[in-house]
């Protein structure tokens, strides 16, 4: 049986978060962080999960690791999620990531990338789904918040994909949801994302499936649900040039709306925001160049889209960056 779990005061019960299909913010190294978290909730993500944090970074205290795991009281709901070769070392770190009072903790085992995946973390666990569940288990043990699971449907190329076997044993060890990015290890992002392993995945399960991989849009969304029965959808890539995607999922799956395409106004907001944060938060030099990451994708699709985007990745302070979406903002509405 699952411990008893022990949310935050005021957080919503796990169930809770997913009784309504969330569209869940994926967590992506590098991107997930808790800036982009707070943006992507002002346009609709309902729960989130940081990025990946390892486990020896935190069990040493290093100081990235520690930031990672600090969710201040607006960032709520979202989940942490560690990774790890060692059980002993995730059931440890689990226990500090508790401490934090995150809605629950999400254990990464499908990290695709070679030097996590080849020394047993990330998708390493999936060419030994014995010890994935071992692990898991111990995890369950030794915190009381609920423990989830991210993996994919397989290492690749297996004739048949173990997901359906380990949702069903994952769930018998305490796990309490599980996500699955519907490509191989192997894959890593290319390829088409085949849901119909999220699909087949739930049906052997009572906890909530969420799928992902290729939600690109609300109708995706959409489809993905209907298609597969899952209890949510996460959305990554698409989250990074167009956060909207969360509100227009909402829309959609709650009102069988097709929301318009976000406004001139509310695309230049949006990249005024990221700049104002991420200046905020990593000064000027390194806010102005890690915004352009998406500056390109808010602006997508704006009259004169590409010189702006020029003008914009040329620019290298925060107030010539703010001058520039002024000037775009007048002469897109003369
Ligand atoms: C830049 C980037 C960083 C990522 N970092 C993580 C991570 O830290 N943890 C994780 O479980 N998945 C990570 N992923 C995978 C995503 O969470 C997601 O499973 C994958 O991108 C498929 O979803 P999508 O098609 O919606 O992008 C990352 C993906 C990208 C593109």
């Amino acid at each position: 049986m699952p411990p008893v779990m022990a949310l935050p005061a005021g957080a919503r019960s796990f169930e809770e978060l997913f009784a309504r299909r969330p569209a869940i913010l994926a967590p992506m190294e590098d991107v997930s962080d808790d800036v982009y978290r707070a943006l992507c909730r002002t346009v609709g993500a309902e729960l989130c999960v940081t990025e990946f944090v390892n486990v020896e970074g935190l069990l040493r205290g290093c100081r990235k690791a520690r930031h990672k795991i600090t969710l201040l009281p607006s960032d709520r709901p979202t989940a942490i999620q560690i990774y790890g070769a060692d059980p002993e070392r995730l059931a440890e770190a689990a226990t500090v990531a508790e401490r934090a009072e995150p809605a629950y903790i999400d254990i990464n085992c499908g990290c695709w990338v070679p030097k996590i995946a080849r020394r047993g973390a990330g998708a390493g666990w999936l060419r030994d789904p014995d010890a994935m569940v071992a692990m898991a288990k111990m995890v369950v043990e030794r915190v009381s918040l609920p423990v989830t699971v991210k993996t994919r449907i397989g290492y690749g190329p297996e004739s048949h994909m173990p997901i359906v076997e380990l949702a069903r044993r994952l769930e018998d060890a305490g796990v309490r949801a599980l996500t699955v990015h519907c490509r191989t290890a192997k894959m890593g992002h290319s390829g088409a994302a085949d849901w119909s392993w999220a699909g087949r995945a739930r049906a052997v399960v009572s906890m909530p499936v969420v799928v992902n991989g290729d939600v690109n849009s609300a109708a995706d969304a959409a489809r993905a649900l209907a298609e597969t029965g899952c209890s949510g959808v996460m959305v990554g890539r698409r989250a990074i040039d167009h956060p909207w995607i969360f509100r227009e999922i909402r829309a959609l799956l709650d009102h069988g709306v097709e929301l318009p395409e976000p406004t001139v106004e509310e695309r230049l907001d949006l990249c005024r925001a990221l700049l104002r944060a991420r200046v905020d938060e990593r000064g000027e030099t390194r806010g102005v160049t890690c915004s352009r990451r998406h500056l390109g994708g808010f602006i997508k699709g704006l009259a004169g889209a590409s010189a702006l985007r020029r003008e914009l990745f040329d620019c290298p302070t925060l107030a010539g960056c703010l001058e520039i979406l002024d000037r775009a903002a007048l002469r897109i509405a003369a």
